[in-house]
């Protein structure tokens, strides 16, 4: 059965889950959009034409149009007292993740789903994807017998980290989250996914280490647009006009991605800023360990330092060990005393999102669970809000020198 579907905050996440409707109408059926940005309704109208739009979510709540589901998509900031907003009116919700960017108000989104008895979805995307539902299979089917200890790396990509952690939103703590919590909460959640029990304690290490004033080059300037040192491998000039980071420019131009509309448009922005001298504080690399129930564990680096985007798995089980790389759509199962076993992961079914699937798949196991169907992947906030407590956690022990932070719940 079609499940009517309402978009609040028709943004880069927002418009994900609009088009998933648009392109599968027998699953969702956009019912109304609401945004505060002007040009973006604009867009609406011609993109969903149709849909009810509304500018303000006041308005929308006076309506009290019947939805399903509401998809908040709006920044990090904002989701607390929109996410509780549409609690209180009702509806329940697919929630952009972080939940919310300080632990005290993941709390109080918690306990206003509790209250209301509401359905909470967070977006962790990555546990949808066709490679992590297959690892999930795997372990279920207990072909790598008892999982015992689980690493994961989370290698963020050199001029990833430049434009998001470090010239970008998600460049300061106290503007927006740990890294911890803004990069890593999916990595936290694919964790406690695939062990499959509570994380009890962690500890964890890390620090900004390279993006710092003292490790500016003689002679830099401000903005790159000014500095001699033209070969810098984090010139923004050169970064924002490469095919890795044609995406990125969306952040300080909506023309047309030509060279000269990038470099015209990049030119004293906070874009263009020198990455040693910038008012950046998030960690650069960071590592974290963590004791679950029933004496498992896990270890988690994150790191800046990588030339590509990827993540790697390794999970170590009783029979069996599993290695894999997420991006590369691979893994191995690596029998002991048998055979090494090669999956190559097939991602083509998704017709919308990215994520290596994950957008795609996540809106069809919604469409299932709404349904009252089994949904793979769909847990609920008593479940997904693991993720954040760890990686608050995390932070709070980095903080005093990996001492070790037990997890209060
Ligand atoms: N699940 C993931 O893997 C993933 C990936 C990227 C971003 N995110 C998260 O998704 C969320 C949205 O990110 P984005 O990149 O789409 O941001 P965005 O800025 O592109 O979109 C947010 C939209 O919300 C609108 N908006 C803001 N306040 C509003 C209000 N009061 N009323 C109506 N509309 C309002 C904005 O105009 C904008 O169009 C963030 O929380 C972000 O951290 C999640």
């Amino acid at each position: 059965m079609t499940k009517k579907l309402v978009v609040f905050g028709l943004g880069q996440r927002g418009n994900i889950y609009a088009a998933f409707a648009k392109m599968n109408p027998e699953k969702f059926d956009l019912v109304a959009v609401i945004e505060n940005n002007p040009a973006r309704m604009e867009l609406a109208k011609t993109t969903y034409p149709g849909v009810r739009l509304f500018a303000n979510y006041h308005d929308f709540l006076a309506e009290k149009i019947e939805a399903d589901i509401v998809a908040v998509a709006t920044q990090d900031d904002d989701h607390k007292e929109h996410a509780i907003a549409m609690m209180e009116a009702g509806y329940d919700l697919l929630l952009e993740k972080p939940i919310a960017n300080h632990l005290a108000d993941c709390e109080a989104i918690y306990e206003t789903s509790k209250k209301y008895n509401r359905k909470v979805v967070i977006c962790h995307v990555l546990r949808y994807t066709p490679f992590y539902s297959t690892v999930k299979r795997i372990i279920d089917s207990g072909k790598l017998g008892e999982v015992v200890t689980v690493h994961a790396s989370e290698n963020v990509g050199y001029y990833h980290q430049a434009h998001s952690f470090v010239r970008g939103p998600w460049r300061n703590k106290a503007a927006s989250s740990p890294m911890i919590l803004a990069k890593c909460c999916h990595d936290m959640d694919i964790l406690r996914y695939l062990i499959g029990e509570k994380c009890l304690s962690v500890n964890s290490y890390g620090s900004l280490s390279h993006f710092t004033k003292e490790n500016a080059p003689k002679g830099s300037t401000e903005y790159c647009s000014d500095c001699p040192h033209t070969d810098c491998i984090y010139k923004a000039q050169t970064l924002y006009t490469s095919p890795c980071s044609d995406f990125f420019a969306n952040y300080f131009t909506t023309k047309e991605h030509t060279k000269e509309n990038i470099l015209n448009d990049l030119k004293g922005t906070q874009y263009d800023k020198c990455v040693y001298q910038t008012d950046n504080d998030v960690v650069d690399h960071q590592v974290t360990i963590m004791l679950f129930e029933n004496g498992k564990t896990a270890c988690h680096t994150m790191t800046a330092f990588s030339k590509e985007i990827y993540r790697d798995l390794k999970i170590h089980g009783t029979k069996a060990e599993l290695v894999g790389c997420v991006e590369e759509n691979w893994l191995e199962i690596r029998n002991f005393g048998g055979e090494v076993e090669r999956i190559e992961i097939d991602v083509s079914a998704a017709n919308v999102g990215g994520h290596m699937g994950g957008d795609y798949f996540m809106m069809n196991s919604l469409y299932k669970a709404l349904n009252g169907e089994a949904a793979e992947g769909v847990t609920y906030l008593d479940v997904s809000i693991d993720s954040h407590l760890m990686s608050f956690a995390a932070e709070e022990s980095r903080l005093n020198n990996g001492e070790t932070v037990k997890i209060r719940r």
